[in-house]
């Protein structure tokens, strides 16, 4: 496409712009809803369809370990620790485990960080399993069913497989003693090692007062077709390249670094989040996992996901219209990614946006301080409650067991 014909579609684009973020300044928008989805599912109502009991663990498996690195709060792996607020005071939870639905053991996996705020995983599987053992001695719920009435939420990479490498993710699989357990993670990618069937994939941590204090003016242009920030090598872990982000990044850069549709950078600006609003679409890439936060600042700035993660499950993706709302382009598309993305003719990028303006949709994707109905908690409660009643068939008899105790890598079996 020309030039001219771009600038005209930006202009075009502008005058419907939806650059929105918090929910109560949705209300002016043009929207448009999708029945059946987003909206009808989203607003659905937990309370009084289900009933969580909330193990009490010695704080070492959460508070602890929080205090000792409260950057823990604000990184993108944040939601086990919100979850956990959440369910302390959520009007779902009950003090009596015998009447509850679901079991949740609030341990903070991915608190232990390096110099540089990066999550180490290796010991949550032992860590995992210590708290695992302890609910099992102390309460007789665990051996009822070895866990399949138990929630864990586990957002690291690739979710309780615990390495952020793939290959070594896939080459520990998922703990052993969650095999019966429903995990709520930000991995999903079908057909996948590390996704466990009737998982709950949900939307990583972004702080959502953070985003709303950098809004901008609705009606501002949206200047720039194409927007990201973010690395397109990781020359510390893979110094060969190819192997981060299955090279799609690379591929992003090599081909578009010069092309004045593409505004790409390694360097991340103080306008961040504005330019984003600006922008009408914007890249989200996989990285060392296939999801990053990138897709929850899209959807809340309004600027259309180009989601380049093959196979990639979005979160809460029975209750949201992904491919409404934004363009899947294969991995090995990327360098046709300019073409791809001009041929989108504008009455479908102006239907994204209206899409995208629905607020119940930002509200899915935010984990706020405090919970507001519709937001990611609420959808993670929606989602277990969709798996109620549990099948007889979980329920043990008495002395059956199932799990092995043994298995997985050996480094794993040592006490935490
Ligand atoms: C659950 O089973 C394990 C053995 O697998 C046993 O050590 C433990 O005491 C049992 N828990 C309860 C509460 O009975
Ligand atoms: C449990 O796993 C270990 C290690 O993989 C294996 O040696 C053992 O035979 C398994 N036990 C059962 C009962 O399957």
């Amino acid at each position: 496409m020309d030039f001219w014909k771009v600038g005209f579609l930006c202009l075009l684009l502008a005058s419907s712009v939806l650059a929105i973020g918090a929910v109560e300044l949705g209300r002016h928008q043009p929207t448009e809803r999708i029945s059946g989805s987003a909206g009808d599912v989203l607003e659905d109502d937990p309370v009084g369809r289900l009933k969580v009991f909330v193990y009490e663990l010695p704080s070492k498996y959460n508070k602890k370990i929080l205090q000792k690195d409260p950057r823990c709060l604000t990184h993108m792996f944040a939601a086990e620790i919100f979850m956990h607020r959440f369910l302390l005071s959520s009007p779902v939870r009950t003090l009596n485990p015998e009447e509850a639905d679901w079991f949740y053991t609030p341990v903070y996996t991915t608190c232990d960080l390096t110099p540089n705020g990066l999550p180490l995983p290796f010991k949550s599987p032992r860590m995992m399993r210590s708290a695992i053992q302890l609910i099992s001695s102390n309460w007789p719920y665990w051996n009822r069913t070895e866990g399949a009435d138990h929630f864990f939420v586990t957002p690291h990479d690739f979710g309780a497989c615990f390495h952020y490498q793939e290959e070594k993710a896939i080459e520990r699989g998922i703990l052993p003693l969650l095999q019966r357990a429903t995990l709520v993670q930000t991995f999903g990618q079908r057909n996948h090692v590390c996704l466990k069937e009737g998982s709950i994939t949900i939307p990583p941590y972004a702080p959502p007062q953070k985003m709303h204090a950098h809004l901008i003016p609705e009606k501002t242009p949206r200047s720039i077709f194409v927007y990201f920030r973010g690395l397109f090598y990781d020359v510390g872990n893979d110094p060969e390249g190819g192997y981060y982000a299955r090279g799609a990044r690379a591929a992003v850069w090599e081909n578009f670094k010069d092309n004045p549709l593409f505004d790409i950078s390694t360097e991340h600006p103080t306008t961040y989040y504005e330019d984003m609003q600006r922008a009408v679409f914007c890249l989200c890439p996989l990285g060392w996992a296939p999801w990053s936060p990138r897709l929850v600042e899209a959807v809340i700035f309004g600027c259309i996901p180009v989601i380049i993660a093959d196979d990639i499950v979005l979160p809460f993706a029975d209750a949201i219209p992904w491919e409404d709302i934004g363009v899947y382009v294969d991995e090995k598309d990327v360098p046709q990614l300019d073409t791809i993305l001009t041929s989108i003719p504008p009455e479908v990028i102006l239907r994204k946006q209206r899409l995208l303006a629905n607020p119940s949709m930002k509200q899915a994707m935010l984990f706020p301080q405090p919970a507001q109905p519709g937001d990611a908690f609420h959808q993670v409660l929606n989602g277990l409650a969709r798996k109620l009643p549990h099948d007889r068939s979980v329920f043990l008899k008495p002395g059956e067991k199932v799990l092995n105790w043994t298995a997985g890598p050996v480094g794993d079996l040592k006490p935490w």
